[in-house]
């Protein structure tokens, strides 16, 4: 079986039962339903901390990127970390307000606000709005001006990179529909004035996501400091850089990038440019820290295949049907069975409702508990009632407690 340190620092057998930072998982069961999400508060506050002191001499202002998973309480304690958020909706927006971010630390991405979300972020006074067009460029100041107010945008950039990861979420090819193509960009600052309400001083990017290889990383930011430089020949001097966020974890023995090597990247590039540089990671702060306990509903022999039928479905964790992603599966009480050979799946009436196929595992016995791991970022916030299933409810482990949030 696989190192499961690797996958998340919170994992752990004592003697049979697995653990969550000081929690038998078992005792999770006893009192809450299965299927149910779990996240580890230590484990996200370390990511956090990681990926902040990677960073830390840049004085950067991080922005969790909210949409990777919205549970309050991890929004909270970020918070109280000193991070902010980037989010894409009113509903991140106000959720992130009431979770005690301060309005001057939230940037709002996103390449379609509607009226309603830009003048909501106006009355807010965020700190900035991303903007991914020059039709919404116009569309703000018009606000703006109706509202008597002024605000900070940055032009997301469309570098041309390919980010090297699922076509699904590969944001900054030229063909994507976001951001505005970098040939454009010094000729819309040369205009800046024209926006009587915008102070257009900023650059964002944000190139894709699970990003594993540093590559993309350094052709898009040395993009976009050659950008900077010609601005700066036109006497357009920016102030606040977004780079965005993207940094892989590791699903499958896969490489990921190291933080240092990606701060050293940003460092050679932008360090003496004397700007502020704020940075939107998700999943790199989450992912590793969320886990999903499931009860083995029936074991199904087919022909040539053993079924492992969950009670969690695509409904509940989508990216291995929407990206053909892997989540290791592991057992929640380590038995010492014969090996044997599984197609992982759930209940939905769906063929692509699969979490694993050909797995080896300890032989497994209906009624028992198998944990998906890796499953804190973009899990419980894409999930659906499809087939009229109820949304699975989350718990919080802190060290040694834990509870419904
Ligand atoms: N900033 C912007 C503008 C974004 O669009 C995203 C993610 C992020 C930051 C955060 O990226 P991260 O650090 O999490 O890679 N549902 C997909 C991922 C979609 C990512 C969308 N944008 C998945 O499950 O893999």
């Amino acid at each position: 079986m696989v190192s499961i340190k690797k996958i998340s620092k919170s994992l752990k057998y004592v003697g049979k039962q697995l653990f969550i930072n000081n929690v038998d998982c078992e005792n999770i069961i006893k009192i809450h339903k299965t299927p149910i999400y779990c996240y580890s508060l230590t484990e996200i506050i370390g990511n956090y901390n990681n990926f902040y002191k990677s960073l830390e001499k840049l004085n950067p202002l991080i922005c969790y990127a909210v949409k990777a998973n919205f549970n309050k309480e991890i929004i909270k304690i970020l918070g109280k970390l000193g991070s902010g958020a980037d989010v894409v909706s009113k509903g991140e927006l106000k959720l992130a307000l009431d979770s005690g971010i301060s309005p001057n630390k939230i940037v709002f991405s996103g390449v379609g606000k509607t009226k309603e979300e830009i003048i909501y972020a106006l009355k807010k006074k965020i700190f900035q709005i991303n903007v991914e067009s020059e039709e919404e460029l116009e569309e703000i100041n018009n606000l703006a001006v109706n509202k008597k107010t002024l605000v900070n945008i940055s032009l997301r950039v469309n570098p041309d990179v390919d980010a090297n990861t699922h076509k699904k979420i590969t944001t900054g090819r030229s063909d994507d529909k976001f951001g505005i193509p970098i040939s454009k960009v010094v000729e819309i600052f040369k205009r800046k004035n024209d926006y009587s309400n915008l102070k257009i001083d900023g650059i964002a990017i944000h190139i894709g996501s699970q990003i594993t290889k540093i590559d993309p990383f350094k052709n898009a930011f040395e993009k976009i400091r050659k950008l900077i430089l010609r601005l700066e020949k036109n006497k357009i001097h920016i102030k606040n850089l977004d780079l965005g966020g993207g940094i892989g974890i590791n699903y499958f023995e896969n490489q990921v990038i190291s933080l240092k090597k990606y701060s050293s990247i940003i460092k050679k590039e932008f360090g003496r440019m004397n700007l502020k540089l704020i940075f939107e990671p998700g999943r790199s702060i989450v992912g590793s820290a969320g886990f999903i306990i499931s009860k083995v509903i029936r074991v199904k022999k087919g022909l040539g295949k053993n079924f492992l039928i969950l009670d969690v479905g695509m409904n509940d964790l989508m990216r291995p049907s929407l990206y053909e992603s892997y989540h290791h599966i592991i057992p929640m009480k380590k038995l010492n069975r014969k090996k044997r050979n599984y197609d992982i799946v759930g209940p939905v009436c769906e063929s692509s409702d699969i979490f694993g196929s050909n797995r080896d595992l300890n032989e497994v016995e209906s009624g028992d508990y198998l944990v998906l791991c890796s499953a804190g970022a973009y899990g419980s916030c894409m999930s659906s009632n499809y087939n009229c299933r109820p949304l699975i409810k989350e718990i919080v482990v802190n060290d040694s407690d834990f509870f419904k949030s």
